[in-house]
């Protein structure tokens, strides 16, 4: 491609270069002001008056087991705790739906954790109060666990309003599956995929990581290659980014990986065998079959998160749940609402978010910036889009904005070198604090 970029073949081995650049970007972003959350509740009954319309992420942090990788908010299951959990969350929908009345839900993503946990405990209930309690104009899109997909559990969570599903497969070879200390062999994971596969929804995703220790280019073909095979609609493919606060170091002590042009070609074995079977790209990490809606997570414009580590977007403002779920729950308890930290966000930052979460999904028209802002797209970023069109990582195409292949592994890049490390001091900090008082990004 014209002027496209190719990947150093070196990872960000140095520290304090990838802090120059860190700053750097978020300088060229948010002019360099510092990002800092604090443990200040928003007024939300106004901010909640000033949406037409908003999307629902409900958090389930539990898991029957913990892998050593994985860095979301999620403890060991307990059926007492998942009943009382269940109760807390019906408190903060009601306290929303109070402030929300009858706007319309656009959507509604069950993430986690492991919802599955409670598919016979608490769940049914919460989604019903759900139900009730707010204007839902959305199908319901849920992550899963392999272990969990027996058919009578498929049927259970397709009686649920569930019809986008996810899978944690991770790994087609017995080997990773074992490095990552998944409960399942290669031949159960596939099973449990084409169950689900065969149970009637209208996208099954299933998740794989790449670039695992000592993964070689043939794995991670056969790993694209079995997926497709299995029939499943939508992969998200991630490499195994590495968080300071997980367990994963201390397992994995080797450490580095694969370099950035190792991952990329990784990266490209995949793209290939997908754009091959027809899939599209339809986010920075998710092919999708052509046709079937995709399975997506939280990147509607404004969002409500209930439950421990919920995060909402309202326009000016960033909040986020604690962490803590016994906290979580006392709060609820006690009719107060959980929330930790805010973030309040200057125009320039909302621009930014707003344009990462697009970028994210892979195009975007400039006619929406200017409905959301009043301000024309170019004024504001012409002369990037003009620089990146140039270097091949986007295509202009009038009023819509398409990232290139080569886009989205550089978005991969920045992800590694950006969102990383703000995801680790935030979430990292929340674990540790259920209350902290004040988070610099
Ligand atoms: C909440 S889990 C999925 C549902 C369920 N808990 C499970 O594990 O099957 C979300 C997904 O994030 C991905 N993930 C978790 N930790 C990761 C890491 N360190 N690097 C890359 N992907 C990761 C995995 O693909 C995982 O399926
Ligand atoms: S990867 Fe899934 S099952 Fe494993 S700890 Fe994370 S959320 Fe739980």
């Amino acid at each position: 491609m014209n002027g496209s970029l190719s990947a150093p073949g070196a990872d960000w081995s140095s520290v304090s270069t990838a802090a120059v650049l860190r700053s750097q970007l978020k300088r060229l972003l948010v002019g360099g002001a510092e990002i800092a959350l604090e443990r200040k509740a928003p007024a939300l009954r106004d901010k909640l008056l000033d949406i037409d319309d908003f999307g629902l992420y409900l958090h389930i942090p539990f898991c029957r087991q913990i892998c050593p990788y994985c860095p979301y908010n999620k403890e060991l299951y307990h059926a007492e705790v998942a009943q009382r959990y269940a109760r807390a969350v019906m408190r903060e929908v009601d306290i929303y739906a109070a402030m929300v009345g009858a706007k319309p839900v656009t959507s509604l993503y069950i993430g986690g954790g492991t919802p599955t946990t409670m598919l016979y405990n608490g769940l049914p209930q919460i989604l019903e109060h759900i139900h009730r309690s707010f204007n839902m104009q959305c199908d319901v899109h849920m992550e899963s666990h392999p272990n969990d997909l027996s058919w009578e559990n498929l049927n259970a969570i397709l009686s649920l309003g569930v019809r986008h599903l996810s899978t944690g497969m991770e790994a087609v070879q017995d080997r990773h599956l074992r490095t990552l200390h998944r409960p399942y062999t290669a031949e159960q994971g596939r099973a449990a995929v084409l169950r689900a596969v065969d149970s009637g929804f209208r996208c099954v995703n299933a998740d794989i990581i790449f670039a695992l220790p000592q993964q070689t280019y043939a794995e991670v073909e056969e790993a694209g290659q079995a997926l497709v095979a299995m029939g499943v609609d939508q992969v998200a493919a991630y490499p195994l980014f590495q968080f300071p606060y997980t367990r994963w170091d201390q397992v994995n002590g080797n450490g580095k990986g694969f370099s950035l042009l190792q991952k990329r070609n990784m990266l490209r074995i995949l793209e290939g065998i997908f754009y091959d079977a027809g899939f599209e790209r339809t986010s920075v990490w998710a092919f999708t079959r052509q046709g079937v809606p995709k399975y997506c997570s939280v990147t509607v414009p404004l969002y409500i998160g209930l439950g421990a580590s919920g995060g909402s977007y309202l326009r000016d403002v960033f909040y986020l749940n604690t962490f803590n779920v016994g906290e979580y729950m006392q709060a609820l308890e006690k009719g107060t609402l959980p929330i930790a930290l805010s973030l309040q966000l200057s125009e320039r930052m909302q621009m930014a978010g707003w344009l990462y979460w697009r970028v994210y999904e892979t195009r975007f028209k400039r006619s929406d910036f200017l409905r959301r802002f009043g301000k024309a797209f170019d004024r504001v970023y012409g002369r990037y889009i003009r620089l990146l069109s140039w270097l091949g990582l986007l295509r202009d195409r009038g009023d819509e904005i398409v990232l290139t292949d080569s886009g989205a592994y550089w978005l991969h890049v920045l992800q590694d070198l950006f969102s990383i490390d703000y995801i680790s001091k935030l979430w990292g900090t929340s674990k540790q604090d259920p209350w902290p008082a004040r988070v610099v990004l």
